[in-house]
């Protein structure tokens, strides 16, 4: 079959029987088929009160409780799962006539041991709290430089116009990528994560893959640059040194990192400001202490983080919560679920900067696959946020909140503010 029809197919089937099955009260199937503008507390809350493990009739588990996320996360039995399952990429297409490398399946996030240890090695030196101190100055001077921006405005986008920008730079300046194709990152970026909880028809397929095309010449362009003039002290040149990486290897760590370093940071600072905005004595608080930033991102990270689940298949038949789990089934968990668990959080649906346990989230996963980037969203978010209020103590949202499209990553797609003192907008939320 030619593979779009394939495609097509594929995509059909798989949407009526989400519908199917989540009309007869099937939790994975409820999940996948909710609104992404709908708040998905409630589902996860649904999840937990069916028990610690719940049976989906789509062939998956289920999970909200905390103890178990972070003893899967934790446990050696259990990967991530096999290629072909997670993205829509069809990996048989070419570019100049070379693979087109799956940014999801091919990079390090989605790779068990050996090779998972190996590839994460070679990038984590940028990530440790001495490259983070080297990091700290460029992130306060980008945050300021798109305050500077925005600043005569009044109004503005504050996602579009300030909390999508700071990460894309902070991470193009990491990978060493010129200025002028931050916008281009931008757009590959959200294209690629926006896919990764399914493309909705057949036209966003054909979008992700040209924009997956361009991704990659670009990328193989700036290899072939770097190979050129080596010794640069940016991720790119450090990895084209490696003389035994593959092409596909290095693809997709670059792009891992590019779509792992803003897509999500970008979601944490909209979130943040949503919780300041809608909450009086945070706000209060924040403007008497700026360094109150760094509590109130730690909070948002439990309370509402960017990503809200991940999926996790044994190696082997297991038993699992005392239920027989056959090897390679796959058991989603609801990280965001796990974060308001009461179990651990006292009263869990509330907003409380002030909670002492707060870093027990599971916002940055657990085990071996823990966010490599976990330290630098942390210095990100706070120098947003911290910059933000300093600037402008009167933030208000002026217009209606867009979420994005997708139900894996939460955040904002578009959240109009204005900077002056004007009446107070309710904070709507809708979806394009
Ligand atoms: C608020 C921001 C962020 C959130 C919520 C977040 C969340 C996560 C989560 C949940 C995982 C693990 C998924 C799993 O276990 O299946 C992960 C992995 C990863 N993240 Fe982040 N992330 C954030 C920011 C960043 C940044 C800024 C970078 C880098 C610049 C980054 C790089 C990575 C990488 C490389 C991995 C793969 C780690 C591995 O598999 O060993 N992340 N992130």
């Amino acid at each position: 079959m030619p593979s779009t029809v394939k495609n097509a197919t594929l995509l059909f089937m798989g949407r009526a029987a989400v519908r199917a099955h989540a009309l007869l009260g099937d939790p994975a199937a409820r999940l996948f088929g909710m609104s992404p503008a709908r708040d998905p507390y409630p589902e996860y809350e649904a999840v937990r009160r069916r028990g610690v493990l719940v049976k989906s009739r789509m062939g998956l588990y289920l999970t909200s409780s905390h103890e178990l996320c972070s003893s899967l996360l934790r446990d050696p039995g259990f990967g991530t799962l096999p290629a072909g399952a997670l993205s829509p990429v069809d990996s048989s297409a070419q570019v100049d006539g070379r693979r087109l490398v799956n940014p999801v399946e091919e990079s390090f996030l989605v790779r068990n041991p050996p090779d998972h240890t190996r590839l994460r090695r070679l990038v984590a030196p940028w990530f440790t709290p001495r490259g983070l101190r080297a990091q700290q100055a460029t992130v306060e001077r980008v945050v300021e430089e798109y305050l500077d921006e925005v600043a005569p405005r009044g109004t503005f986008d504050l996602v579009g116009d300030f909390a999508a920008r700071v990460p894309v730079q902070v991470i193009a300046d990491l990978l060493g990528v010129p200025g002028a194709d931050h916008a281009a990152f931008a757009r590959w970026g959200s294209a690629l994560v926006n896919a990764l909880d399914g493309v909705r028809d057949l036209g966003e397929l054909r979008a992700l893959h040209a924009g997956l095309r361009e991704f990659q010449a670009f990328l193989d362009d700036l290899i072939a640059h770097r190979r050129r003039r080596p010794g640069g002290d940016d991720i790119v040149s450090a990895l084209v040194a490696h003389q035994d990486l593959s092409r596909e290897d290095l693809i997709a760590t670059t792009e891992l990192l590019l779509v792992a370093g803003f897509e999500t940071t970008v979601n944490l600072i909209g979130n943040s400001v949503l919780a300041v905005l809608g909450d009086p004595a945070v706000r209060a608080r924040l403007l008497d202490d700026p360094g109150h930033a760094e509590a109130v991102v730690e909070e948002t990270l439990r309370h509402d983080p960017p990503v809200q689940y991940t999926v996790r298949v044994p190696f082997e038949s297991t038993r699992v919560a005392g239920t027989s789990i056959p090897k390679g089934t796959p058991i989603m968990l609801v990280l965001a679920g796990a974060n308001r668990d009461p179990a651990v959080f006292a009263d869990p649906h509330r907003f409380d900067p002030g909670r002492p346990d707060v870093r027990e989230h599971l916002a940055f996963s657990s085990g071996i696959h823990y966010c490599l980037g976990a330290g630098l969203a942390r210095m990100e978010g706070a120098a947003a946020l911290r910059g933000l209020f300093r600037r402008f103590p009167d933030l208000r949202a002026a217009g209606r909140v867009r979420r994005r499209p997708s139900r894996l990553i939460r955040g904002a797609a578009r959240l109009p503010v204005t900077t002056g003192v004007t009446k107070r907008h309710p904070i709507a939320h809708t979806i394009s």
